[in-house]
């Protein structure tokens, strides 16, 4: 299970520490960080141990909420090349890094895109524990195979309607038909299945028990998730947003929805649907502070790490690698960073009309 968040945490005063790690019961601790005697640990011997990694900013869709019409895409000198992707991995992995979900825009328009994402996997067993894709679904019926082939096991698919024309209109591309054909297929190719559906006022909102319905009856959780204020969307947030404890109250008035314990590090809460079996999980970064369970960070398409969603605070990873192919740089700017992480992201309710964050989500992986 996985949800899709933010980067913050409580109290945060990560340190490196050089003694070997106590492992998490069941967590897998990296081996390959354990014989470097390092990994990224915070005050609360807590690991950062999950990192979301852009490789593109491109998408063939344009969502409202996400991107204008005419999204200006970077210059291809601007994203890392398959190598430095490569290095940033292997240098995570080596500090305790064991989870690695890649994201873009939609990671399955990049160029080549099975090529590193079986450099990724070479690290599964060895220093990773688990690859992930996020992704759009547009493309996933001709990947889905090569995917769970090279060792991927999950997925996570963005589906807010089940309607042709509201797809249509929220994604400005009428391409309902090759995401469900993209469900399809990996459920077929026995990769389990997430999806994640962003919350729109009077758009979608009627039809999100018949979304959960659908998951539920091909053995698959849905995550509800709240617009956040990220980049520069076309659409007014404000008459968009949806709270979600209203969502969960109107869907406790059908269902018996049972709280489970299960925490991800990240924002999402999850519940059971008694009457269907499968899960639903709730991200509210506006509403709840989920910051002091975070275990993880992100880096964009273009090497800049961030330690927080909707924060500033990072560092130039790019910068670090292309000024010094030794490496060292690469460590000082990653554990630098890590070691500055703010204490939590400043969303809130308020500031959805001005966007926290100049950046899009397809810029920092959503
Ligand atoms: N607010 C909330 N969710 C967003 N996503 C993209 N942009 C936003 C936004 N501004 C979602 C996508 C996808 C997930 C990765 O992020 O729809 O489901
Ligand atoms: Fe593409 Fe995802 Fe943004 Fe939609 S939300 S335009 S699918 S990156």
């Amino acid at each position: 299970m996985d949800d899709y968040n933010a980067v913050t945490c409580e109290g945060m005063a990560y340190t490196l520490i050089n003694t070997k790690p106590e492992p998490r019961a069941g967590a897998g601790v990296s081996p390959s960080a354990l014989a470097a005697g390092q990994g990224l640990v915070d005050g609360f011997a807590r690991r950062v141990s999950y990192l979301r990694l852009s490789i593109t900013d491109r998408c063939d869709l344009r969502c409202t909420y996400c991107m204008p019409e005419r999204m200006t895409f970077l210059p291809r000198k601007d994203v890392l090349s398959f190598e430095e992707l490569d290095q940033l991995v292997t240098q995570f992995a080596a500090f305790g890094v064991d989870k690695l979900r890649v994201t873009g825009g939609e990671p399955l328009v990049r160029k080549d895109v099975m090529e590193l994402m079986a450099r990724f996997a070479r690290h599964l067993g060895h220093g990773l524990r688990e690859l992930t894709l996020t992704t759009n679904g547009t493309l996933l019926s001709k990947y889905a195979g090569q995917l769970s082939a090279i060792g991927v096991k999950r997925v996570n698919i963005s589906l807010d309607t089940l309607k042709q024309d509201l797809f249509a209109s929220i994604a400005r591309r009428d391409s309902l038909g090759d995401v469900l054909k993209g469900i399809d297929a990996a459920l077929e190719a026995g990769l389990k299945v997430k999806l994640n559906t962003v919350a729109l006022r009077g758009i979608n909102e009627g039809e999100i028990p018949d979304l959960i319905r659908f998951a539920h009856e091909r053995g698959a959780d849905l995550t509800l998730i709240e617009t956040m204020p990220m980049g520069e969307a076309e659409t007014d947030r404000v008459e968009d947003f949806l709270s979600l404890e209203t969502v969960r109250a109107d869907l406790a008035k059908r269902w018996t929805l049972t709280d489970l314990a299960v925490s991800t590090g990240g924002p999402a809460r999850y519940v059971k649907v008694e009457e269907t079996g499968g899960r639903v999980g709730f991200i509210t970064p506006l509403s709840h502070n989920f910051c002091e369970s975070c275990n993880r960070v992100r880096v964009t398409c273009t090497g800049r790490l961030y330690t927080c969603l909707g924060r500033e605070d990072g560092a130039d990873l790019r910068e670090a690698m292309r000024t010094d192919p030794s490496g060292e740089k690469l460590r000082e700017a990653i554990l630098g960073a890590i070691a500055a992480k703010p204490k939590g992201h400043d969303f809130d309710a308020a500031r959805l009309a001005s966007p926290a964050s100049p950046r899009t989500m397809s810029h920092t992986g959503g």
